[in-house]
């Protein structure tokens, strides 16, 4: 019997590693936290095939009697693996709630290593964890492509407690002998992703816009949108969480980079989805007057500097070539036309 926690299991990652999980004849558990309405839709497809409870990164002693519960249940499993996806997962939000986003994303990570140093050694021997770092850690570092050995400079709150996260991994995996992994992710995208991430709000953007019901309602006709020169590395979701399970499958752990190795800036995307969707754009004009017209010379896109952030991070590029030679992991969504199409699908 194969189990598997998932922190984080409502969100983007979590609802698609529940699905791979279930599909590979796991057990899976997964928390939610209490949210004054309810917050498990990306799962609803499959909540009578997992085990869920409330529980709350913040909250180390309802983790650690979640887990010992798990154990306890399932006396002589053959691997438990234990998936940290659970983040306040908002760069520019991490600005304005930094203790939050210190406490979930950094503590947290703390809170569950501890727990697992202190498990019964039969047990801990049957443990794996995975921790979901980020490629926000490059932060201000511009030298591309990014991999492994590449030297971290987080500029952001959510990037400072993931750099303490990753450390404690490491910390904790040369100190103890424990199975933990970092998984080093550059963006990922898919259709069930939060509707603040700048994908999400492109696609929903150009959906509501282009809506017989925008005229109708008098609504806008345009997005607005802040930074549109930063460069990102858009991978698919579902790639990225075959590529977390693949990192607990190695015999000795090890800490991987899963990217596309192809960066585009956020203008290329806000092209190509209109493009998608039979709208070419014209551009005219400077930073925050900066406007793009269809050509019958409506504005569909504006710049508001209410979504710049205090630290931008300008480009993220990475270099798979460890996951790719040594887990055989390869993007099946390997351009962007492909994921575009899928997330307006
Ligand atoms: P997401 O959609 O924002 O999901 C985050 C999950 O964490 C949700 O289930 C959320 O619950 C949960 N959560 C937030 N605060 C919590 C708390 N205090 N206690 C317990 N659970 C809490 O993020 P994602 O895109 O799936 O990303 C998954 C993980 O990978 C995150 O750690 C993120 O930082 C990291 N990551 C993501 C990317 C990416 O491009 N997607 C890249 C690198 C790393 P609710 O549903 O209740 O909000
Ligand atoms: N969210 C958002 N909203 N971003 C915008 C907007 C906007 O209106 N306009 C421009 N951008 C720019 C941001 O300034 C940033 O440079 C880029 O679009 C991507 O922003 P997000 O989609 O919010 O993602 P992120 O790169 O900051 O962070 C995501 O990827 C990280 C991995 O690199 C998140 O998923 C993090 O959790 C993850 O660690």
């Amino acid at each position: 019997m194969k189990l598997a926690f998932i922190t984080g299991i409502t969100g983007q990652d979590g609802s698609y590693l529940a699905e791979f999980l279930l599909e590979k004849n796991y057990k899976v558990f997964g928390i939610q936290r209490r949210t004054s309405l309810f917050n498990t839709s990306r799962i609803d497809h499959i909540r009578n095939k997992i085990t869920m409870r409330y529980g709350d990164m913040s909250d180390g002693s309802g983790l650690s009697r979640y887990i010992h519960t798990i154990i306890q249940d399932n006396k002589g499993f053959e691997v438990f693996e234990i998936y940290n996806l659970a983040a306040q997962s908002h760069v520019k939000i991490s600005f304005e709630i930094p203790e939050y986003t210190s406490d979930v994303d950094g503590m947290g990570v703390m809170r569950l290593l501890e727990i697992i140093r202190t498990l019964p050694q039969d047990i801990r021997l049957k443990v794996k964890f995975y921790q979901a770092g980020t490629s926000e850690l490059y932060g201000r570092n511009t030298k591309a492509p990014q991999n492994e050995l590449t030297e971290f400079c987080p500029v952001s709150p959510y990037a400072c407690a993931k750099l303490y996260a990753y450390h404690m991994v490491k910390t904790y995996r040369q100190g103890y002998g424990l199975f933990l992994v970092n998984g080093i992710l550059f963006n990922h995208e898919s259709p069930r992703r939060g509707e603040n991430f700048v994908t999400m709000k492109i696609v929903n953007g150009i959906k509501r816009i282009l809506s017989p019901n925008a005229i109708i309602n008098n609504e806008k006709t345009y997005i607005e949108l802040g930074n549109l020169y930063s460069k990102r590395d858009w991978g698919h979701a579902k790639d990225y969480v075959r590529g977390m399970w693949q990192m607990l499958q190695q015999v000795l752990p090890s800490d991987y980079v899963l990217a596309t190795g192809k960066t585009y800036t956020v203008k290329d995307f806000v092209n190509k989805a209109f493009e998608y969707k039979g709208v070419k754009l014209f551009w005219y004009g400077e930073k925050e007057k900066e406007v793009a017209t269809d050509k019958n010379g409506v504005i569909r896109v504006k710049i508001n500097p209410k979504y710049y952030r205090p630290n931008e991070v300008d480009l993220l590029l990475g270099d798979p070539t460890k996951a790719k030679s040594e887990l055989g992991w390869t993007p099946e969504f390997d351009t962007l036309d492909k994921l575009i199409k899928d997330m307006f699908n």
